[in-house]
């Protein structure tokens, strides 16, 4: 049985070691949220400050607190516990990345099976939190149409859409608007950072390979980044902080952010790596953060071009690889399409929508609100 007490300055309960602020108490009565939608239906105005209370008892595994305006409270302990002040609600969706280097090798890459991923949630699940971990998947077993794809990537959730169309096809065309549709080498680079958002995971389903050339190439961009740190902590820094514009233009769009080569979310820690040669805008620093950004960025590429980053693989009709694209660089070697047809099919589901799909999941398809 966890002690339940009333704070010294009547401002808020103890449980055990926990703290919960009586506005915080208040604020979370399971009253405060509509009993259907579970969304919060309380106006925060409508409570003083610091609520009043009479009295507060744990019975029966609940906190059980009497206000003075006459509102009764009950909140589970184990809730309670569960969302204490101080310290993050359990996520389902938080996969620690695990890096890795050249060194994982093609064979090394998480590999699984169409048929399972469409046919059993379990499968579905342990593919979708083996892609978040690695930021890096194939999945192996696609039949030969391009709907077969989007199947797979409406398994987690809807596409995300772009300029370039809710799918793409990657083949060499007559009049390109983009590297990609040309059968030139593409150098490592993440797809899109001219986008206020840039897309998360890209699906690259491969329908033919049959040109000379054309191997896929991976970067970890986060094992990189990792490296930086303990090497050159000012130079990641550098990268942190400097916002760079992005620019993709052609005759329908002109899309431009701006954003950190390493952006870093509220925590410090590494969330995004953007990595784009092609679509690197006009340097707009001031001229006396010029010359030492261009030296700290001139170090990074030659960092990400160090072989001992680059996982080389070469896609067979069948395969779709998956990576987190704001994280994980993506390039390929030129091909010669005079010798065979080459077409990946594209799209990208982002971020959010995947980890949306973890949690449901985990939830096992019950309602309620969660942590
Ligand atoms: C792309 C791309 C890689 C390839 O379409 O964004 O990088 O292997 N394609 O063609
Ligand atoms: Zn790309």
């Amino acid at each position: 049985m966890q002690t339940v007490e009333i704070s010294a300055n009547g401002d808020a309960v103890q449980v055990g070691e926990a703290i919960f602020p009586l506005i915080w108490l208040r604020h979370n009565c399971p009253s405060a949220f509509h009993p259907q939608t579970q969304e919060r239906v309380l106006d925060l105005l409508d409570l003083p400050d610091v609520p009043e209370l009479t009295h507060a008892a744990a019975a029966g595994g609940a906190l059980e607190l009497t206000w003075a305006d006459g509102h009764g409270s009950r909140f589970q302990l184990d809730w309670l516990l569960a969302h204490a002040p101080g310290q993050r609600g359990l996520d389902p969706a938080a996969v620690p990345p695990v890096t890795w280097r050249a060194d994982l090798g093609a064979a090394g890459v998480p590999r699984h099976q169409a048929d399972a991923i469409l046919e059993s949630d379990d499968a579905l699940l342990a593919w979708l939190r083996e892609t978040k971990a690695y930021g890096l998947s194939i999945v192996d077993g696609m039949p030969q149409s391009a709907e077969a794809g989007v199947l797979i990537g409406r398994r987690i959730s809807f596409l995300r859409e772009t300029n370039f169309g809710t799918t793409f096809e990657v083949v060499s065309k007559p009049d390109p608007n983009n590297l990609a549709y040309t059968s030139e080498a593409l150098p490592l680079h993440t797809d899109l950072p001219n986008q206020e958002l840039p897309p998360g995971y890209q699906f690259l389903q491969c329908l033919a390979n049959d040109a000379e050339g054309g191997g896929s190439i991976f970067a970890d961009g986060f094992a990189a980044a990792e490296d930086l740190a303990v090497e050159a902590p000012e130079d990641y820094d550098v990268l942190a902080r400097t916002p760079v514009p992005f620019r993709f233009h052609d005759r329908e769009v002109d899309l431009r952010a701006r954003r950190p080569i390493l952006r870093l979310d509220h925590d410090g820690q590494l969330a995004e790596v953007t990595h784009s040669p092609h679509i690197t805008d006009i340097f707009d620093m001031p001229a006396d953060e010029m010359a030492a950004f261009y030296k700290v960025f001139r170090r990074w590429l030659v960092r990400l071009n160090d072989p001992a980053y680059k996982l080389t693989l070469r896609l067979a009709a069948g395969e779709m690889v998956v990576f987190d694209n704001r994280r994980v660089l993506h390039g390929r070697a030129r091909f010669d399409p005079g010798t065979g047809f080459r077409h990946l099919h594209g799209f990208y589901v982002d971020r959010q929508d995947l980890d949306s799909r973890i949690r449901v999941m985990v939830r096992g398809g019950g309602e309620g609100r969660e942590g």
